[in-house]
């Protein structure tokens, strides 16, 4: 099981583990996080596979004001409060939970996505972002970050190949092009190297199974 205690779990008997997923529009985040879980149930881990923005009732709201492709223009700012509200619900109802029962709790975006977007993408100051996300999120960091890292122009060729229902605002947007894209991914790979600990950096260009055997090999050492 997990070996790794955070300050808060140090009371729970089987300290869970936090992975969290990131990466730019497109990079297949939801498909290997559902396959990260499978893999990790099937080695009869108690896993719970969640999202952002969403995962509670409240988080699920806001996702729908958040990524309304018809909603009038907001300030950046006002976005990351949006979404650091439904951090905040998210952490108290079902992470920490889940993690003092000595669960794995596997989340698709957390607080690096705001850094990223609202931040490095956004233009906030990543000073206020990381004090808002230590109010949302009690302190709680992700053990291991796996940043599926693509080439913006992939990223958004794969997206705009989807459904034009699943769009989001961050991609019809004008003001969010290809400029506030590439910004993003840079952002994540300033994170990444500024916590090599913590992050592992996954090429999410290759075939699906390659990048879940990569993304395993990016969590496998916190599995003793
Ligand atoms: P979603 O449809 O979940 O896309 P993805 O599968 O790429 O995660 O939409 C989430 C969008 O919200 C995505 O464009 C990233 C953006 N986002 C932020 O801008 N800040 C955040 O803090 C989070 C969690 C998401």
């Amino acid at each position: 099981m997990a070996r790794v205690c955070e300050p808060m779990c140090v009371s729970s008997q089987r300290p869970g583990l936090f992975i969290t997923l990131e990466g730019p529009d497109g990079s297949g985040k939801s498909t290997q996080a559902a396959l990260l879980a499978d893999r990790l149930r099937a080695g009869r881990l108690d896993v719970v596979l969640t999202r952002e923005p969403g995962g509670t009732a409240l988080g699920e709201q806001v996702r729908r004001v958040l990524l309304d492709v018809d909603a009038a223009d907001r300030d950046t700012a006002s976005d990351a409060l949006l979404f650091s509200a439904a951090r905040h619900q998210h952490v108290i109802e079902v992470i920490r939970p889940a993690l003092e029962r000595g669960g794995v709790v596997v989340c698709d975006r957390f607080s690096d996505s705001t850094l990223a977007y609202q931040g490095y993408g956004g233009g906030v100051a990543l000073d206020d972002l990381r004090a808002l996300a230590r109010v949302a999120t009690g302190g709680l960091t992700p053990q291991r970050t796996v940043l599926l890292d693509l080439p913006v122009s992939a990223g958004l060729a794969r997206r705009m190949g989807g459904a034009a229902a699943d769009l989001t605002r961050f991609e019809v947007n004008e003001a969010m092009g290809a400029d506030f894209h590439e910004r993003v991914r840079a952002g994540y790979l300033e994170l990444a190297g500024g916590d090599p600990a913590r992050w592992r950096v996954v090429d999410a260009g290759q075939a699906p199974d390659q990048v879940a055997e990569s993304v395993w090999r990016a969590v496998a050492d916190l599995f003793g």
